[in-house]
């Protein structure tokens, strides 16, 4: 294998991927970019270049299109996949499986098969919490049961057993590290890049920044009655950076030996209610940021946080940044957000 490790990073162009190529570069590692900008932009690359110091390679394909993919993988010649490419929003996944399953698992077949005729042996795949389904207890560990509650989650459950199928094929040379992801939040603290929800976000802490900005009247706070100790919902926040280097671990920790399998997760081990990360985010703007209380969501549980043990035993890695900075990054990131041609658009 290459001295240095040239890297091939599917949705190197969204929220969590863009901070995971900043952190490759930073780390020494060869990046090249494929997106089809389905959920992100074009100008996200300009910014990585702007903070890695030079140009990010990239093809712009559809993981769908395998004779693109196939053709990519020729000419950039991988070491490493790591595989964020994937649609996300649960709502939407209800009412469109065929499309989640077809994108994301369809997607994950084409990448795999592709890694295997060109003889890509590391893996690092996206995965998430959601796989849990509706925690019985926490912190969660590796070994809790697993279950989807909806089609976006099944899709990464179904994307964790072909991996595991393939890891367990006679003569697979292939080694993956599969991280479940708790509640990623915050940006990179430059403000150059972040997270671009599309329309109204779902997800608590752009909904906050949103809110903080003007551009939303007030948050809907999803049920006050829940057996946590201020009766809202109780998360594992994980700033995107540290998130992002657990990746730059989790390639080493592959690359230099050890097991062919790791499953982990990624979180801090701290849960924060949805008021405390509403109080952080007023911090973090210096003024109080309105907010109502209102009827449960259905499907949300109350609490679901991480034992994130694991992750530091196999990749020597653990989550240094607090909900402070994430809300601090969250807000940079959002108050730059109107300087961009994106502003009108989503
Ligand atoms: P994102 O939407 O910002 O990034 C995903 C990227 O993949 C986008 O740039 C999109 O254009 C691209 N993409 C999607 N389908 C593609 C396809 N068929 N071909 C090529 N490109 C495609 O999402 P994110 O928040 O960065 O999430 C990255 C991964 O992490 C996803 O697999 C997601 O399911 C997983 N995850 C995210 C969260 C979260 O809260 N953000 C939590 C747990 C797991
Ligand atoms: C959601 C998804 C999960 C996905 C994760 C990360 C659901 C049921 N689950 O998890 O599959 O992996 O995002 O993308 O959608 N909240 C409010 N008001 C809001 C938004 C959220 O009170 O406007 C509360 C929620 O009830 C919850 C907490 O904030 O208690 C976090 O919500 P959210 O950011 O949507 O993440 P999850 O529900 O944990």
């Amino acid at each position: 294998m290459a001295e240095r490790m040239k890297v091939l990073v599917t949705g190197g162009a969204g929220y969590i991927g863009s901070h995971t190529v900043v952190e490759l570069v930073a780390a020494g590692f060869d990046v090249h970019v494929v997106d089809n900008f389905c959920n992100s932009e074009r100008w996200i690359l300009q910014r990585l270049a702007t903070l890695c110091g030079r140009e990010i390679p990239h093809t712009e394909l559809n993981l769908l299109d395998e004779a693109a993919l196939q053709a990519c993988f020729a000419a950039v010649k991988p070491d490493a996949v790591i595989h964020f490419a994937a649609l996300k929003a649960v709502g939407e996944s209800v009412q469109q499986p065929l499309r989640y399953h077809r994108n994301n698992v369809g997607g994950t077949l084409a990448l795999l098969q592709a890694m295997q005729d060109h003889g890509c042996q590391h893996l690092v795949f996206s995965s998430s919490a959601t796989v849990y389904g509706n925690p019985e207890s926490c912190p969660i560990r590796e070994d809790a049961p697993l279950g989807a509650t909806n089609p976006y989650g099944q899709t990464k459950l179904v994307m964790e057993h072909v991996i595991r199928d393939l890891l367990a094929a006679p003569g697979s040379l292939l080694r993956a590290a599969i991280l479940r992801y708790f509640n990623p939040a915050g940006a990179h603290e430059s403000g150059l890049i972040g997270e671009l929800p599309r329309g109204v976000p779902n997800n608590l802490v752009p909904f906050v920044a949103q809110t903080a900005a003007g551009l939303r009247a007030e948050i809907s706070v999803f049920g006050d009655d829940y057996p946590t100790r201020d009766g809202t919902g109780v998360r594992d926040y994980i700033h995107v950076v540290d998130l992002a280097q657990a990746h730059v671990a989790a390639l080493r920790a592959l690359r230099d030996g050890g097991d062919r399998e790791i499953t982990v997760n990624l979180g801090t081990g701290n849960g924060f209610s949805v008021l405390e990360v509403i109080e952080a985010f007023s911090r973090a703007v210096g003024r109080p940021i309105p907010h109502k209380r209102v009827a449960r969501r259905p499907g949300d549980s109350a609490e679901c946080w991480a034992d994130p043990a694991l992750a530091e035993k196999v990749l020597g890695w653990k989550a240094s940044r607090g909900v402070d900075a994430m809300c601090a990054d969250a807000w940079r990131w959002q108050q730059g957000l109107s300087d961009t041609p994106t502003a009108a658009r989503r």
